[in-house]
């Protein structure tokens, strides 16, 4: 397919009347809500993904843990932000180039130890940009440059993966959309810059001190993608959610639903992504530059994170303690369970003495719980300002806090019932391989990057690093973080893996 062909305006019109894909899953509970405890999350639904991944942009961790992206979004780089381009000659670009958010990253491009010029630009208006997330600027087959292909070819195209194809990367979406430039990740953030005139202006040119290629300065750029690794991420650039675009979005991309069914998160890809689906995503790409009405004023992004704070370290601990061999193990998990649920433990929900089986007595507990991060967003009032992205947010914060509280719940409703009953070491046996069983099910089912860490942790002057491109490519699967020395004795990247995808 050429690069032009989905500018059809008679597609844009079809899209626009709404075409029933009619395979669209419930990601929103309705009021008819089943309040089992008992029954899972159908394995089709996304919005635990939606969540994570909306929840993980511009932070480099959970972007290399899963390093094949599924968001677009639009962002904005404020004015007199910096940005750096590295190279062995003098010669300014005057068209189209990359540049990087730190000079660090920028240093990697001088491919030469010598020469080297580091040109600094910063901007003189807000850049409108379009950001992919992901390891999304990682040459690699294997998926991370899966959601921009279908920008750029109109299809995943994995056998174009290759450095020789990035300055048509860069020109087809410059001369197709209406972005500023594109953001993309590989360690740390490089910009595609669309123009090196319109937009930033030159605040320095100089030629670096030669310095050798290895290790030194490919550690300083280890060293700077750390400053990205958690939450906030990389904050100098604002993007906008409420116009976000998800490629697990089952609405919008249901063709993929097959795709990914069965396989594990990581394996997940847009390859497969039937040609209907294309021209929907390509059609709500090209709608972002059309105006656009402002949403509900709703800070998703900090909703978001106050789901994980709340949950990412205690589970962690739940998990944890559970896995101890002692016997006072059981009481102090029932404490962080209790602990967990804290807010929604009722005063008056308690187990009928009669029939201990009959788990009712615990959901309004359940129904307090879930609904308490997304009340206010449901009501008509809320909604009716709603962009179509965040229906998508509400319905991906709705469905993973649900689970979240389905799960917790389950497990306090089991110790109350334990606590209440005649206790012998069998049922507490049983009881504790049940809560062992639902945490990790629950951790594997939301898949935050805050628990792939180093075990044990590092010790200064050591560092985690998540091996990954572009050093380390013969490790690009792995799920496995590992210390590494930042100084003299450097250790854990051998020198024959450095650089030569970038
Ligand atoms: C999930 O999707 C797969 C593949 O499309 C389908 O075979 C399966 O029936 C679906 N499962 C449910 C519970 O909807
Ligand atoms: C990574 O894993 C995927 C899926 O298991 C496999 O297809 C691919 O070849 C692997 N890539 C590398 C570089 O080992």
């Amino acid at each position: 397919m050429s690069p032009n062909s989905f500018l059809l305006p008679g597609l844009l019109v079809l899209l626009a009347l709404g075409q029933c894909r009619c395979q669209q899953l419930p990601l929103v509970a309705s009021d008819s809500d089943d309040w089992d405890l008992r029954t899972p999350p159908n394995p089709n639904t996304t919005g635990h993904l939606v969540f994570d991944t909306v929840s993980s942009l511009l932070v480099h961790w959970p972007n290399t843990n899963y390093h094949n992206g599924h968001t677009i979004v639009p962002g904005t780089i404020p004015t007199g932000m910096l940005l750096y381009h590295g190279r062995n000659d003098p010669d300014a670009p005057t068209a189209r180039e990359w540049v990087s958010t730190d000079p660090e990253f920028a240093r990697l491009f001088c491919v030469e130890p010598t020469d080297c010029w580091l040109l600094t630009v910063v901007t003189t208006r807000p850049l409108r940009i379009l950001y992919f997330d992901g390891s999304s600027a990682t040459k690699m087959p294997d998926g991370p440059m899966d959601s921009q292909d279908l920008l750029i070819w109109g299809e995943v195209l994995p056998e174009r993966a290759t450095p020789e194809w990035e300055y048509e990367r860069l020109h087809n979406l410059c001369d197709n959309f209406e972005f500023d430039g594109i953001l993309r990740m590989q360690l740390n953030f490089e910009l595609m810059l669309c123009s090196f005139t319109d937009g930033v202006t030159t605040q320095s040119l100089v030629r670096l001190e030669d310095e050798e290629r290895f290790p030194h300065y490919a550690y300083g750029f280890l060293d700077s993608s750390r400053w990205n690794d958690d939450f906030p991420g990389l904050s100098r650039i604002h993007l906008d959610l409420t116009r976000l675009i998800s490629l697990y979005d089952t609405s919008l991309a249901p063709s993929l639903i097959p795709f990914r069914y069965g396989k594990s998160r990581r394996a997940h890809r847009v390859l497969g992504i039937d040609d209907r689906d294309t021209q929907a995503v390509l059609a709500s790409v090209r709608a972002l530059s059309s105006t656009h009405p402002p949403g509900s004023g709703i800070d998703w992004r900090n909703m978001f994170q106050s789901i994980r704070d709340r949950y990412a370290i205690r589970l962690e601990v739940l998990h944890d303690v559970l896995a101890e061999d002692d016997s006072s193990m059981q009481q102090r998990a029932f404490r962080i369970i209790q602990m967990l649920l804290l807010p929604y433990r009722l005063h008056n929900a308690v187990p009928s003495s009669s029939d201990s089986a009959d788990e009712m007595w615990a959901a309004p507990v359940f129904r307090l719980c879930a609904a308490a991060h997304t009340s206010f967003a449901e009501s008509d009032s809320v909604r009716a300002k709603f962009t179509a992205s965040e229906h998508l947010l509400l319905a991906a914060v709705r469905e993973t806090h649900k689970e979240i509280c389905r799960t917790l719940v389950g497990m306090w409703a089991d110790g109350v019932v334990y606590n209440t009953a005649s206790k012998s070491t069998s049922d507490e046996t049983e009881l504790v391989r049940r809560w062992r069983r639902e945490v990790q099910r629950l951790m594997e089912w939301l898949g935050w990057s805050e628990w792939v860490k180093c075990r044990p942790a590092c010790v200064f002057p050591e560092s985690c690093y998540y091996p990954g491109a572009p050093f380390s490519m013969e490790e690009w699967n792995s799920t496995t973080p590992r210390c590494v020395r930042l100084f003299e004795p450097y250790a854990g990247i051998p020198e024959e893996y450095i650089i030569d995808s970038i």
